[in-house]
């Protein structure tokens, strides 16, 4: 599947050693904190699991799932939630896991929802960022890596809901981006 891809951005081993490094970022930090963490479905499924494995700390997993209104590729910063927590995060350390941050108007929107719910704090963990493209103004504590202003896809990144299996990330040729 690899040949499709002529720029391979992010190679499994990369990715793989960033990840350990932000879960001991993030063992350190919550300490004696049991935090929740929210996975933003689908695309951060498999970030989730491969981080929270190589987390030392006690810790809760959850799940939301949002869909923004816009097209493939652009989102609009409306977001419906499909799927809502099971878990009541009142008083709890919640760092929400997403896959990736665009414009940041999907994360800008979850992160007012759930500090609305009165929890002790609020973090978010995102393996990329796209920081030419941001709209909205987050902060978000734990990021594995800065990717160019490119649609990628892989290792949960979906376009159209394919090549979310693929161990690598790797940018979309150019017909299909955008
Ligand atoms: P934002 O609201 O523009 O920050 O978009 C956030 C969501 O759009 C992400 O959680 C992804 O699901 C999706 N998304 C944004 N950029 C990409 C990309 O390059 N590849 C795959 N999905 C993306």
């Amino acid at each position: 599947m690899k040949t499709q891809f002529d720029k391979v951005l992010l190679e499994e081993g990369e990715i793989r050693a960033r990840v350990s490094e932000l879960a001991k970022a993030i063992s350190a930090d919550y300490q004696g904190m049991d935090p929740l963490l929210v996975c933003v479905l689908k695309g951060a499924v498999f970030f989730m699991a491969d981080l929270v494995r190589e987390i030392t700390v006690p810790c809760e997993l959850d799940f939301m799932a949002v869909s923004s209104y816009g097209s493939a590729t652009d989102s609009s910063g409306v977001v419906r939630i499909l799927k809502d927590l099971d878990a009541n995060i009142e008083g709890r350390h919640v760092i929400i896991i997403e896959d990736i941050i665009d414009t940041g108007l999907t994360l800008s929107y979850l992160s007012k929802n759930l500090r609305a719910r009165n929890p002790a704090s609020v973090e978010v963990c995102a393996l990329l960022t796209k920081p030419e493209r941001r709209k909205a103004d987050i902060s978000c504590k734990y990021v594995g890596f800065e990717v160019p202003d490119t649609f990628v896809v892989g290792y949960g990144l979906d376009f159209n809901e394919d090549y979310r299996n693929l161990r690598f990330i790797a940018a979309m040729p150019e017909e299909g981006s955008r």
